[in-house]
């Protein structure tokens, strides 16, 4: 199928939000991460996603970097963890610079070859999102960073989705979105997006009003539903 572009999510689905957790506490630095990382990154990330839709239903929505500090913040404290000197800003500064999944690079890297129009669609602000992709090295072969923060509400606000039909002048089933996040398949299905949900954890599918298109475990099957052999 002949796309105008593939949209990609970004945390979660071409950069591992564990990684920074799982890093730091490969690092041996800190005794009280080698248990709970997985439980600590867990919360973190679960608090970062309420933090952003709850600031969407308020009206009141900051930088997603605020929000992933405000997530953080809340996280070390459940856990014990808000006065281990220095764990703070070594697993921001890990957030700063997430490992990309082992696939992206050569699935985006293939778009690239076939003249395939790519860009990410993400809850995360300007900077982190550069901050980011330049740091896991896959600046080059992606196109725009667009960000939530051009529409001051987050996904799965339509508001969000629609940043993608206006930077390639598309109509919503011209483009296909990838997400590993089955929440954000759901709300760019009901947008109007093609859809190619990244299963990654074997999840069943949310209770929500968008069904995904097509499943796939990894990143790997998007070459092919863009440019089938
Ligand atoms: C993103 C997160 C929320 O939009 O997955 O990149």
């Amino acid at each position: 199928m002949a796309y105008k572009a593939v949209l990609f999510d970004a945390y979660g689905t071409l950069l591992d939000v564990d990684s920074a957790a799982s890093q730091l506490a490969a690092s041996g630095r800190f005794d009280s991460l080698a248990s709970q990382w997985p439980e600590l990154s867990s919360l973190w990330r679960n608090r970062q996603l309420s933090y952003s839709w709850l600031r969407s239903v308020s009206g009141h929505p900051v930088p997603f970097w605020q929000i992933t500090c405000d997530a953080l913040d809340y996280s070390l404290e459940v856990y014990g963890l808000d006065r281990e000197p220095g764990l703070r800003d070594a697993l921001l500064d890990l957030y700063r610079t997430l490992q990309a999944y082992p696939e992206a690079g050569s699935v985006l890297e293939m778009l690239k070859a076939a003249g395939v129009k790519t860009a990410v669609l993400s809850n995360g602000n300007h900077q982190m999102l550069e901050d980011a992709f330049s740091a896991a090295g896959l600046r080059q072969q992606i196109g725009a960073l667009l960000s939530a923060e051009d529409a001051d509400i987050f996904k799965p606000s339509p508001a969000v989705y629609q940043l993608g039909c206006d930077a390639f002048d598309a109509s919503p089933d011209e483009l296909l979105f990838v997400s590993a996040n089955g929440w954000d398949i759901a709300g760019a299905s009901q947008f109007g997006f093609a859809t190619f949900w990244v299963n990654r954890a074997g999840l069943p599918t949310e209770r929500l009003n968008g069904r995904p298109d097509r499943i796939g475990r990894t990143l790997d099957d998007v070459p092919h539903l863009v440019a089938p052999t």
